[in-house]
């Protein structure tokens, strides 16, 4: 199967279960607790399993990598790397942002991915080799080269609360050399944001496979850059990620090597 057809499933698994989201938005929700402040909702849930009964019925050999179930492993060269609900904590407090993440990976390399934001009926989509785009229309990351001209984007792990790896020296480094600093809450829009340009620069310590394998689809294809924050290079297997336009890379790899403990 050809990845732009591919797209066109994962867009509409994306569009499909944001639906599900917006429909139940500041209604309140029953919240189950996976940790002190890692939570899911009912919601989650639901998207979640329209998308996954989706693929099911129509890829029933294909692997299945999705936030709140068991990994399904398969011998099929294609995995599924779904977060049905990207942006919980926002979404539990109806704070409007929050989206589903859709990737499809054949032999490893993510192909196909979709990112959708339901309330501004945004949809990231892009193909490997295929270009990036915003509800059709083509993207591309900013042109700004200097750090201190530049917004960035990050976001804390659950376990800031308890581990000594919390990112609080990095965020101070950075409110010190950049321009501002926005923690928004949703992974996966932060890459699309950096894929369009409203973002130029973001990293994170400790994300995971779901909120990125759509998300850096779409920042490639752009254009952007991606790396540990080591300046090693990154997958999606990896922990902590360092995102760019490219121009800022060096000198965010800079500043996070001075900062580092
Ligand atoms: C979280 C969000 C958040 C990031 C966390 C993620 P979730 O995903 O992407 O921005 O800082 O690391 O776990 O739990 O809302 O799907
Ligand atoms: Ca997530
Ligand atoms: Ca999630």
């Amino acid at each position: 199967m050809g990845n732009r057809e591919l797209l066109e499933f994962v867009e509409e698994l994306a569009r499909g279960g944001g639906g599900i989201l917006r429909k139940s938005y500041g209604r309140r929700q029953t919240i189950h607790f996976k940790g002190e402040i890692n939570l899911v909702t009912d919601v989650d849930r639901e998207s979640e399993g329209y998308i996954l009964g989706r693929i099911r019925e129509r890829f029933p050999d294909h692997g299945l990598l999705s936030e709140e179930s068991p990994e399904r492993r398969s011998p099929s060269p294609y995995r599924w790397i779904v977060d049905p609900l990207d942006g919980t904590t926002n979404y539990a407090h109806g704070y409007p942002c929050f989206c589903v993440s859709v990737a499809v990976e054949h032999e490893g390399a993510v192909v196909a991915g979709a990112v959708y934001d339901p309330l501004l009926d945004e949809s990231f989509t892009a193909t490997r080799g295929g270009g990036a785009f915003r509800n059709g229309e083509r993207i591309a990351v900013s042109k700004i080269a200097d750090l201190r001209k530049s917004l960035l984007a990050t976001g804390f792990a659950y376990d800031v609360k308890t581990s000594t790896d919390d990112n609080f020296d990095y965020f101070r480094a950075f409110v010190l050399t950049g321009q501002a600093i926005r923690r928004d809450g949703s992974a996966a829009l932060d890459l699309c944001y950096l894929a369009c340009g409203r973002f130029d620069g973001f990293w994170e310590l400790k994300l995971k496979p779901w909120d990125t394998a759509a998300g850096l689809l779409v920042l490639h294809e752009a254009g952007g850059v991606s790396t540990r924050l080591d300046g090693g290079s990154y997958d999606i297997h990896q922990p902590d990620l360092l995102a760019s336009n490219g121009l800022i890379h060096a000198q965010m790899a800079e500043v996070l090597r001075k900062a580092k403990k």
